[in-house]
């Protein structure tokens, strides 16, 4: 039986792709910090959910995560999809250090540690490491500034593993997925985001980038031109954009 371990599967994104995955008869461990909506998703499938009380930021992350990995005797893919961010144009700095303790510091030990076990485990059957970022690594986003930044890190971090597993031979694929707005409790219930997907639509894709090895994964084809067309923005421009984001 194939194995998937989700970080972040205690809600939106993260939970809808672990019930899928154990819908289709994957075995599936998930973590996140809320015990009781962890217990919740793994009673939907008891024979196949395995749940972990995991807090990224804490300093026994990534013991924690080796240990759900034996657990399930093992993992054949690693969906990170834990993250936070606020919009936050008067830069509360404990939200930035909340999101780069999730986005950076707990994305790099958890993705540091899978690579780690692929490259000691993967020698058959390739390995797959996967995290949800966003569209909003593109630019510098004045409301959201830690949050554009922290995605454009795990970007960067993903594309530089990706290197490093071609000149060290490591048999992984690393799929970066990339999300427009999608209407989860991230959002907190606000609906004036513009483009806004569901679930519903959003998770197929993201499944199917997982399972296709796609390096990266815009969702979705409108999201790409949009943020193609963010790209082709000169700073001289970009810096006089009003990107409120409907923002909370
Ligand atoms: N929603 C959007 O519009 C959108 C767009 C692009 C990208 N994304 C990205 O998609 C990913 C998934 O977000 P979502 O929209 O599905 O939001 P969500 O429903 O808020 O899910 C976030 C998940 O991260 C977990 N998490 C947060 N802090 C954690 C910590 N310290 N340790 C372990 N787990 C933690 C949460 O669980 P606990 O609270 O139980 O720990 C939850 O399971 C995020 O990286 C987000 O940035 C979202």
């Amino acid at each position: 039986m194939k194995k998937i371990i989700i970080i972040g599967a205690s809600s939106g994104m993260g939970m809808r792709i672990a019930t899928d995955f154990a819908r289709a008869g994957w075995r599936v461990g998930i973590a996140a910090r809320n015990e009781q909506r962890l217990k919740a998703v793994q009673e939907l499938y008891p024979d196949r959910i395995t749940y972990s009380v995991i807090d990224v930021t804490a300093v026994d992350a990534v013991k924690k995560f080796e240990d759900l990995i034996e657990q399930l005797d093992g993992m054949d893919i690693l969906l990170y999809a834990a993250g936070t961010g606020w919009y936050n144009p008067d830069l509360n700095l404990g939200k930035d250090e909340a999101t780069i303790g999730v986005n950076v510091i707990g994305f790099t030990k958890i993705i540091n540690s899978a690579y780690k076990y692929f490259k000691a485990t993967a020698n058959v059957d390739k390995g797959r490491i996967a995290a949800i970022t966003s569209v909003g690594g593109m630019k510098g986003l004045g409301v959201s500034a830690s949050y554009s930044a922290t995605k454009r890190y795990q970007w960067t971090y993903l594309q530089a593993l990706d290197q490093l597993a071609h000149t060290q031979h490591v048999n992984v694929s690393i799929t970066d997925i990339r999300p427009g707005f999608v209407d989860t409790p991230l959002l907190a219930g606000n609906h004036n985001y513009p483009m806004l997907m569901s679930i519903d639509y959003v998770a197929p894709r993201i499944e199917r980038a997982i399972l296709e090895r796609r390096r990266v994964a815009t969702i979705d084809s409108r999201w790409a031109v949009v943020s193609a067309l963010w790209k082709l923005i000169p700073n001289c421009v970009w810096n006089k954009i009003d990107v409120s984001l409907g923002g909370r």
